[in-house]
């Protein structure tokens, strides 16, 4: 999909996202496990309303990426709100990012590997950015383990994907394997569509 498209589409959802900050929805207890190891120099690519800032520590320094100025804008509001340190919101596509080799503690991806037209190279970014001994923190969702669920995925993933902007049937568990990051703790949820990935860059 043409990537003004994609952005305005995302745009368009920035509202309903906002309205979602600080609910206690499904994703709540997933966020709280996974972020509570969040530490650091934060990086949050796809931050969206910032819906992960209220689960970061308070001394966490954070730099938020999004390519959709009406998500930034709300991440900004949520931000304040919360009083976390956001110490750039950066408006760009991941894909086209140049941060310098080891400068995040903590790099955190959250619903956002659906998006990208490449999201190979968008992990390998995030190990490339990654502090040595660094964490990357990873909640995705891809297609089902449940093979009849999974031909449900792949049956609308096109008409999804041209309304929502994201792929519902990507095989997140062998990109996540193909990358150069080495995982050290993985939870899987929602009949093996949910990932919760704990995983450090390879050297
Ligand atoms: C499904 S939302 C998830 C938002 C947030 N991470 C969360 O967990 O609620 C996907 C987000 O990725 C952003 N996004 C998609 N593709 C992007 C890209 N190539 N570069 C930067 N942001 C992108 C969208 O604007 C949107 O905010």
């Amino acid at each position: 999909m043409d990537i003004q498209r994609q952005r305005k589409l995302f745009d368009r959802q920035a509202e309903k996202y906002a309205k979602r900050v600080g609910k206690r929805g499904a994703d709540h207890k997933w966020r709280k496990r996974l972020l509570s190891e969040a530490e650091g120099n934060i990086l949050e690519i796809s931050a969206g309303a910032g819906t992960n800032f209220p689960y970061y520590p308070g001394d966490a320094s954070i730099t938020a990426v999004d390519f959709s100025p009406a998500m930034l804008e709300k991440a900004r509001e949520t931000a304040q709100k919360e009083n976390k340190k956001v110490t750039a919101f950066i408006s760009g596509n991941v894909e086209t990012l140049d941060f310098p080799e080891h400068s995040f503690d903590t790099i955190v991806s959250t619903l956002s590997m659906c998006a990208y037209p490449n999201p190979d190279h968008v992990l390998r970014l995030l190990s490339t950015w990654c502090h040595k001994d660094g964490r990357i923190l990873l909640l995705e969702h891809g297609v089902s383990s449940n093979r009849v669920l999974a031909k449900l995925q792949d049956a609308f993933d096109p008409v999804f994907t041209k309304r929502v902007g994201c792929h519902i049937n990507r095989d997140l568990m062998t990109l996540v394997h193909q990358a150069p990051v080495t995982i050290q703790r993985e939870e899987h949820a929602l009949f093996g569509a949910v990932h919760l990935i704990w995983a450090k860059p390879n050297p």
